[in-house]
């Protein structure tokens, strides 16, 4: 981020969560540093569709929150579905730390741009909600998001669907027959991520929207 940039800050755009240390996310407050994205309301969605899909299934559940930051969306399911069992990855040990003060336990340093590593999983569910900013596209981010949130949680390449490409078809690998693959994109991702989901072989592909009605979720099932 450049110098303009950070001279550009005001009192006025510093988010009122990393003000106050702490952000409420489906009904859960959680502790929030400017080393974490501060959780989103639209991402509770995400959470939504996990709870469904857990909701019949008997037994321990094994979640996979990729890309966890502070841990919200693995958090948020675990206090619905006592059977979910997650396990919390992100590239930054930063992150991570404010993930285990958020009560996070199963905590690990992963790389979602790269394969898997060989023993991690089986999964019932991979829930990501990964940086989809497009590299550079910072004019369209809000003042508070540009210059406050961690640039690692935002950019995701050129087009910003670096993850979506890393994930499809490397990451279903962690995937038990009948699990779910869950991501949140960006509202303009839909038909790009949903075909990457689809030639990738997934069942039941799918788009759902957030609160203001704009695409944001794609999922879909293992064969
Ligand atoms: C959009 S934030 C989502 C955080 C949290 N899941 C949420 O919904 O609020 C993306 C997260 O991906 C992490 N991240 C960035 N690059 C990554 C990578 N290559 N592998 C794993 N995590 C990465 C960032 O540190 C950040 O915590």
């Amino acid at each position: 981020m450049g110098n303009g940039m950070k001279e550009s800050r005001t009192a006025y755009d510093r988010p009122q969560a990393y003000e106050l240390g702490e952000w409420e996310f489906y009904g859960l407050t959680l502790k929030v540093t400017p080393d974490v994205l501060i959780p989103r309301p639209d991402t509770e969605r995400l959470v939504d569709l996990a709870l469904a899909f857990l909701k019949n299934r008997p037994g321990e559940q094994y979640i996979l929150d990729l890309c966890c930051g502070s841990g919200c969306v693995g958090l948020a399911v675990a206090a619905h579905c006592p059977a979910a069992r997650v396990t919390y990855g992100d590239i930054s040990e930063a992150a991570l730390a404010v993930a285990r003060s958020n009560g996070c336990e199963d905590i690990r340093v992963i790389d979602a741009l790269k394969p898997p590593s060989p023993g991690l999983g089986p999964f019932d569910a991979l829930l990501c909600n990964p940086p989809y900013v497009t590299d550079g596209d910072t004019e369209n981010l809000d003042a508070s998001v540009r210059d406050y949130e961690p640039p690692v949680a935002l950019f995701g390449g050129r087009d910003g669907l670096d993850f979506y490409r890393a994930l499809l078809p490397d990451w279903l690998s962690v995937l038990r027959p009948g699990g779910l693959f869950a991501v949140e994109i960006g509202f303009d991702q839909a038909a790009a991520v949903e075909r990457m989901t689809r030639d990738a072989g997934l069942d039941g592909v799918a788009v759902r929207r957030d609160y203001g009605g704009r695409d944001r979720i794609v999922s879909g099932y293992i064969k």
